[in-house]
């Protein structure tokens, strides 16, 4: 054959077995899966056995286990917190006694990180109903485009923060435009939560790491951690939800010295990404009183070995600055790692905790996130109760449960009013 036959063929032969393996997804993303039929059998670390074989049947055991648990997940997955105390200031920036007509009053709040001028505040916004027992029991959430975008007033200023562009024509140049006002409003249901007597508080998550692969050199982990490591394949450095989650921490210590605020009754919810975030801080931080992962799927409260939706390298590949370096090393070999998001969850114990997912959101895998909430269990027994109590998938938009509460509804991903209508109830039942 011609020499320059031959090389054409092959050419063409590479290049049509590249686009045959983008087509089953090889070359390009990694897989995931909607076929119930592929999920395959499950095998699950055992939550009340140690890693030295020793079977955990007390409190004080799992004291230990518990400690352990927070250990690995923070080795494996979502990276070491930096232990090291950070010198806050709280500066009030604004107060307006009549807000949302008379409602609450509003309070604008910076975080200044005193020992790192060049790192730029969290800005917390913070509504309080004016005619409800003080201290108020709060509602804490990190929002997805800044305050402005969450709050239904006009005079909450603008974010300044990088933004993804990716949201639409509400941000220029990854900074959000006045398009974005009120964007989120329907995810945060302001009135609702205040005449039922909570407060509310929330900051933008982009305060404390932009969300972008190199997100980290402004903020949080550019001074805490040890960044020049970052991402390196071994490495147990913490990834952006780890920083969201300390975050979030911070904003527990300025609630802490606020008199208007209950800080023993915080519920701590979190949608999707940010509630993979809020799970880690609420295990973390035991001030917490009680947390909500809203849908947060992948590396939150679904299952990792179930391979269903959204998977453990899908989410490693699209999304490298979330979780550990080391995390990276399992996307392959997912049976390997020594932790299963139930065992996450169950370092809620004892406090409350609510697991909702929705049927419209198979990405997020709601049997693997029932199924996360179910295994969970055994950790609340040890402290006498009752965690979700019932082992059934339940139907949609039932609501089921006792110490851990778990719905499916129906719709999108997204966090709608029957959530909240949940999110409300379970609080009062349980927090107040
Ligand atoms: C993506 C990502 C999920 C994440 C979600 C979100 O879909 O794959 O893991 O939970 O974004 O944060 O909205």
């Amino acid at each position: 054959m011609n020499r320059s036959i031959h090389w054409l063929l092959l050419y063409f032969l590479v290049i049509q077995a590249a686009t045959a393996q983008t087509r089953t997804g090889v070359l390009a993303e990694p897989v995931y899966n909607y076929d119930e039929a592929k999920v395959g059998d499950l095998t699950l670390p055992d939550l009340l056995r140690t890693t030295a074989g020793k079977q955990v049947t007390s409190r004080a055991d799992w004291a230990a286990r518990r400690a352990e648990l927070l250990q690995l997940f923070a080795e494996n997955v979502y990276g070491k917190t930096p232990a090291q105390p950070v010198r806050l200031q709280f500066q009030t920036t604004s107060i307006q006694q009549n807000a949302l007509n008379g409602l609450a009053i509003r309070k604008q709040v910076s975080i200044v990180f005193t020992d790192y001028p060049k790192l730029p505040p969290i800005e917390v916004l913070i509504y309080v109903p004016k005619n409800a027992a003080k201290p108020a029991p709060v509602f804490m959430g990190l929002n997805f485009c800044g305050n402005h975008c969450v709050s239904p007033e006009a005079d909450i200023p603008l974010s300044t923060r990088w933004v993804d562009n990716a949201i639409g024509e509400v941000s220029v140049n990854n900074r959000a435009t006045e398009k974005s006002r009120g964007m989120q409003e329907r995810r945060w249901p302001i009135d609702t939560i205040l005449k039922r007597g909570y407060a509310l508080v929330t900051a933008y998550y982009g305060d404390i790491e932009p969300d972008h692969k190199t997100g980290w050199r402004s903020g949080i982990r550019s001074v805490l951690g040890d960044t020049a490591r970052y991402n390196g394949p071994q490495d147990s450095q913490w990834g952006a939800i780890g920083a969201w989650a300390w975050g979030m921490s911070r904003i527990m210590d300025y609630i802490q010295t606020d008199p208007a605020l209950d800080a023993r009754r915080v519920v701590l919810m979190g949608h999707s990404r940010i509630g993979k975030a809020a799970v880690w801080a609420g295990v973390q931080d035991e001030r917490i009183a009680a947390v909500i992962s809203n849908e947060s799927g992948e590396g939150g409260a679904a299952l990792s070995r179930r391979w269903y939706g959204e998977t453990v390298e899908r989410v490693n590949t699209s999304f490298p600055h979330w979780f550990t370096g080391r995390y990276k090393t399992f996307n392959q070999r997912v049976a390997d790692l020594p932790v299963d998001q139930h065992e996450l969850l169950a370092l809620v114990a004892p406090r409350p905790l609510y697991v909702a997912s929705a049927d419209g959101d198979q990405w997020s895998d709601p049997k693997g996130e029932f199924m996360g909430a179910l295994y969970a269990e055994p950790a609340y027994k040890l402290y006498g109760k009752t965690g979700l109590g019932v082992t059934t998938f339940p139907g949609l938009n039932q609501s089921v449960g006792q110490t851990v509460r778990y719905h499916n509804r129906t719709g999108k991903h997204d966090v709608t009013n029957y959530d909240w209508a949940q999110y409300l109830r379970f609080a009062d039942e349980l927090v107040r």
